[in-house]
């Protein structure tokens, strides 16, 4: 998988599917663990990442790792990418035309890696991989099955660093939150509970067990 992820990114590298390949300084494809369990999906790259090439590069990104320290975890243990893979301008929010045009690479990315648990940040990760129109603040923090790359998968809308940053509040949520997501990683990997035992309809006497 990590050859065909690796081969799929140097495809990507040179997408001129919507209008933002014009301005952006290189595609910013993803970042971390090809077999990743846990996988994280933003909005689009700012000015570092579309310099850098890296998602979440910038103060968004600090959060995201300091968080993801207190459960234990560092970047190289998941994997990090956005709806869009190439940066507005100005740092604009997504139009909805880029995000058709640039969503077949992200669905592309979770086939291959297979993630067990996607956390989608804020509300448009949130809404593309629902495939629902509820906003992040209703969502949030509240794990659903969903079939993705052809498989079950359970997502986990949270708030979006960028926007805990400067509310305190918001960061709270946002930690509590990610402190479940160890047990939603767990209770994925959990062997299915052992079938029930199958009780005998007739006595055993009778089957001339004694
Ligand atoms: N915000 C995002 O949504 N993605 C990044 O990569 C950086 C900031």
């Amino acid at each position: 998988m990590a050859a065909e992820l690796e081969a799929y990114a140097a495809e990507v590298a040179t997408c001129t599917r919507c209008r933002l390949a014009e301005g952006r300084t290189q595609v910013v494809f993803g970042v971390g663990d090809p077999n990743a369990d846990l996988m994280f999906v933003g909005e689009a790259p700012g000015f570092h990442e579309d310099q850098q090439g890296i998602p979440f590069v910038g103060q968004a990104g600090k959060l995201l790792d300091k968080l993801l320290a207190g459960i234990g975890l560092a970047r190289a243990d998941v994997y990090i990418t956005n709806v869009l893979k190439s940066r507005p301008p100005g740092n604009r929010d997504p139009k909805p035309d880029e995000i058709e045009a640039c969503e077949g690479h992200l669905f592309r990315q979770v086939a291959l890696i297979q993630p067990k648990v996607v956390a989608t940040l804020g509300n448009f990760a949130t809404k593309l991989l629902s495939g629902k129109q509820l906003g992040i603040t209703r969502v949030h923090g509240q794990e659903q099955e969903v079939i993705l790359g052809g498989r079950p998968v359970l997502l986990y809308p949270i708030y979006h660093p960028a926007a805990a940053l400067y509310t305190p509040a918001m960061l709270k949520v946002l930690e509590e939150d990610f402190r479940r997501l160890p047990e939603l990683i767990g209770r994925v990997n959990a062997p299915p509970p052992e079938p029930a035992p199958v009780l005998m309809a007739e006595p055993a006497v009778q089957l001339g067990l004694f």
